[in-house]
């Protein structure tokens, strides 16, 4: 699997950064002042993250999908380190994640790959989506908070 930038004349690939974040004007408030790469199996695109500088220091995995169909191979896991390697290179000194309080998967593989817990942004996703989220039955309401020091 190749993991690349997104070419400056390349589409932005909503169809992915929506399976992540189901609000197409909050992709947009941060879509164009990110850098997203894409993953490549031979020369479809199966994943994707977008990573932001949100301090001189910091940066965030801002949005992260892998296409259905490829899930549960290892690719999220792939994009991760990635990502981790890439804040490295910009020196960052610390990488951070949010995911809501229903994503479990999630928030054990961002675990799975050092992260750790530093806080809870309640009713987050209450004040921020119009639309109520459910995932397995569970109400995505509060932010988990997630950093990795580098
Ligand atoms: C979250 C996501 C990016 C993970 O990518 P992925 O390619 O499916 O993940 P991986 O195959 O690398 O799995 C990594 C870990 O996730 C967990 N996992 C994967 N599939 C799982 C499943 N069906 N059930 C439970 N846990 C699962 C496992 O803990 C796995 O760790 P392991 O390798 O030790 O078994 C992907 O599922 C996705 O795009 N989901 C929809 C969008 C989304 O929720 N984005 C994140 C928003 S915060």
């Amino acid at each position: 699997m190749n993991i690349t930038l997104l070419d400056k004349n390349q589409d932005i690939p909503y169809e992915l950064l929506l399976l992540a974040d189901p609000s197409k004007s909050v992709i947009e408030s941060y879509i164009h002042r990110g850098i997203c790469y894409l993953a490549y199996h031979d020369s479809y695109i199966v994943g994707q993250f977008v990573l932001i500088h949100t301090h001189p220091q910091t940066l965030e995995i801002v949005n992260i999908a892998v296409k259905e169909a490829y899930q549960g191979k290892g690719i999220g896991r792939k994009l991760i380190i990635k990502a981790i390697e890439e804040a490295k290179l910009l020196k960052a000194t610390s990488i951070e994640i949010g995911t809501g309080n229903s994503s479990i998967q999630q928030l054990g593989l961002y675990q799975k790959c050092g992260f750790r817990i530093t806080g809870i942004d309640v009713d987050f996703f209450i004040r921020n989506y119009e639309e109520e989220i459910f995932e397995d039955g569970i109400q995505c309401k509060d932010m988990i908070r997630l950093r990795r020091d580098l």
